[in-house]
């Protein structure tokens, strides 16, 4: 199986359990509207600035293990779990250093990334571990106990881009909250 079809797959059962429409959220009263699962999953196009071309295909094929497609002396096309994502070389970055917090943490507000399955994510920190990454954020549970409860991590790409991997043991979850906690982070506690 292809990692295009791995990741539709991935998305389709985000999208469980009810194909072609809506499905309750867990741990909530509230629907969630799933218009992917009657599309069926397209790849998303992400472009992203980076400052040097050479660096930027070494870390997304050697440690993100993409495969690259066409390219430019001034741009590559790389698979990203299926999805087309397009790094633009440019004379300066633009300022991603005032992040917020989420959860504790100081998250830049720009950052793309994958929900993996939950053994995906594991394996992918284990193996990430074993190269001795610097992680920006390192591996953990976020909002743990809440509706949000998730695995995450964050990695820098060589010109600063944060890539976020995150998973939740229920992918239903993905959309979930609990009603009445809008304002609430993570949620609201599962009750
Ligand atoms: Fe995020």
């Amino acid at each position: 199986m292809s990692i295009a079809n791995v990741a539709q797959l991935v998305v389709l059962r985000i999208c469980n359990p009810t194909v072609g429409g809506s499905s309750p959220s867990v741990g909530s009263t509230k629907t969630v509207n799933c218009t992917m699962c009657e599309l069926s999953m397209r790849p998303f196009h992400l472009a992203f600035p980076v400052s040097d071309l050479v660096k930027t295909e070494a870390f997304y094929v050697d440690v993100m293990n993409c495969s690259t497609g066409r390219r430019t002396p001034k741009s590559i096309n790389f698979n990203f779990y299926g999805h087309q994502i397009v790094a633009h070389l440019v004379d300066q970055m633009p300022d991603n250093v005032k992040s917020g917090r989420v959860d504790g943490k100081r998250v830049p507000p720009f950052h793309f990334g994958i929900v993996l399955a939950w053994n995906q994510w594991h394996e992918l920190r284990d193996s990430l571990e074993n190269a001795n990454v610097d992680f920006r954020i390192k591996p953990h549970i976020r909002y743990p106990g809440k509706i949000g409860e998730q695995a995450t991590m964050f990695l820098d790409d060589p010109s600063g881009n944060s890539i976020e991997f995150k998973s939740f043991r229920d992918d239903k979850k993905l959309f979930a909250t609990v009603q009445g906690s809008e304002n609430e982070i993570g949620g609201g506690k599962i009750v």
